[in-house]
């Protein structure tokens, strides 16, 4: 009998770190391999964050803390949401974890009975799934169309809600599609939800700041109606450049801030206190980067967009949010080209172009496959010519 629990069984590891993984595997053994897989900035964490952490090490910031984070980062936090969201929490209403993803699967985990459903709009970030499996609760996944810029429509999630509803979740601007919802489409799906009044909505807002061509942010709490049944989750890896100091965080109705903090107490403890005292500054710090680097991005999606649609047989959306696109490769997927599915169409690329990108299917919808183009032009340009140069083969 295997050592490995039932509840392992029912996930998968990340597809997208899988990709990153075997394209710096590659890598190591001597191929020019280009890795658009990874959903990171390239960009260094600013000057100021990394002295506000070696200013904490030298002052012997060095021990444990409040389990689910330092009152002066909560402060920050707290005004964050004042000021760029209009949102009014108390600190025990917020709770820090290490990374958004601790703080995703602690909310799951102390939330879900089993059998609780959990409606997940696709294309998904890889993750959500597994984790509502893992916490014995059942996704519920409902396919979004291109037409609809892969985002989730009033009707669907009307139809999609049952009596075992337990949460919705939201990411705008989304992983994988580079999505964002703006505020008549929130409030389209607000109005269905007004009317569910036990749904909870879990908002993941972490690439809140990475938006472009005026896109106006706005996030669900802000419908007072249905403030009390939101959890808001963001987090500085992806504003700040800021990925391996793993601080996430979220603000929501209390006692589920208290049921993430018993977890988090019998698990990872308080997340790094240096870390924390990074994420102060960079929350109460300048914020001129963020536009300077989103600037830096919109010219990539700008080029990477319209080379792709250069291209017989790709297809792209332009989205206005995060560093991701999404396009079609179903234009390759038959007899000639013998690629069945996206997965066969993204392998080929790997094998003959050395060009690392992740399937649609590992983000729940078939036909498509994500770049993401948090990479420098240099590269961008070198991998298109690539994909270029391998599509016109294969039609
Ligand atoms: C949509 C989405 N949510 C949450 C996360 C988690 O981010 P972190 O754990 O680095 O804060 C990611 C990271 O890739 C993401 O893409």
């Amino acid at each position: 009998m295997s050592i490995i629990s039932n509840s392992l069984k029912r996930i998968k590891p990340s597809p997208t770190i899988a990709v990153t993984q075997k394209a710096r595997e590659m890598k190591a053994a001597g191929k020019d391999v280009i890795g658009l897989g990874a959903g990171e900035p390239d960009f260094d964490t600013p000057i100021n964050i990394k002295k506000a952490a070696i200013k904490a090490i030298n002052e012997g910031d060095t021990k444990y803390t409040a389990v689910d984070g330092t009152p002066a980062l909560k402060k920050a936090i707290a005004k964050k949401f004042k000021i760029e969201n209009n949102l009014n929490y108390s600190l025990d209403q917020i709770t820090v974890g290490t990374g958004g993803k601790q703080v995703l699967y602690n909310a799951f985990m102390a939330t879900l009975n089993k059998g609780d459903e959990v409606i997940i709009p696709a294309p998904y970030w890889v993750s959500y799934p597994d984790m509502v499996l893992l916490a014995g609760g059942k996704p519920k996944i409902i396919k979004c169309n291109e037409e609809d810029s892969f985002k989730l429509t009033a009707k669907k999630l009307k139809k999609a809600i049952s009596k075992k509803t337990k949460w919705l979740i939201l990411n705008s601007p989304s992983n994988p599609t580079g999505a964002g919802y703006s505020k008549d489409e929130i409030e389209s799906l607000a109005k269905v939800l007004i009317k569910n009044k036990k749904v909870h909505i879990l908002s993941d807002d972490i690439y809140e700041h990475i938006r472009y061509d005026n896109f106006n942010f706005f996030t669900i709490a802000q419908i007072s109606k249905l403030k009390d049944r939101t959890l808001t989750m963001n987090g500085v890896s992806k504003s700040y450049a800021m990925t391996g100091w793993r601080i996430g965080y979220a603000a929501g109705p209390k006692d589920i801030i208290k049921a993430i903090g018993k977890i988090q107490s019998q698990s990872t403890s308080n997340p790094s206190s240096v870390s924390q005292a990074a994420a102060v500054e960079a929350l109460n710090g300048t914020q001129s980067f963020i536009r300077e680097r989103s600037d830096a991005f919109k010219k990539r999606r700008d080029f990477v967009v319209n080379s792709l649609n250069k291209i017989k047989g790709i297809k792209c959306l332009r989205p206005n949010g995060a560093f991701y696109v999404f396009p079609s490769c179903k234009g390759f997927l038959n007899k000639k080209t013998k690629l069945k599915t996206d997965s066969d169409f993204v392998q080929r690329l790997l094998e003959k172009a050395n060009v690392a990108v992740v399937q649609g299917s590992a983000f729940g919808l078939d036909g498509y496959f994500r770049i993401s183009y948090a990479t420098s032009m240099e590269n961008l340009k070198k991998a298109i010519e690539r994909i270029k140069y391998f599509c016109e083969r294969l039609s």
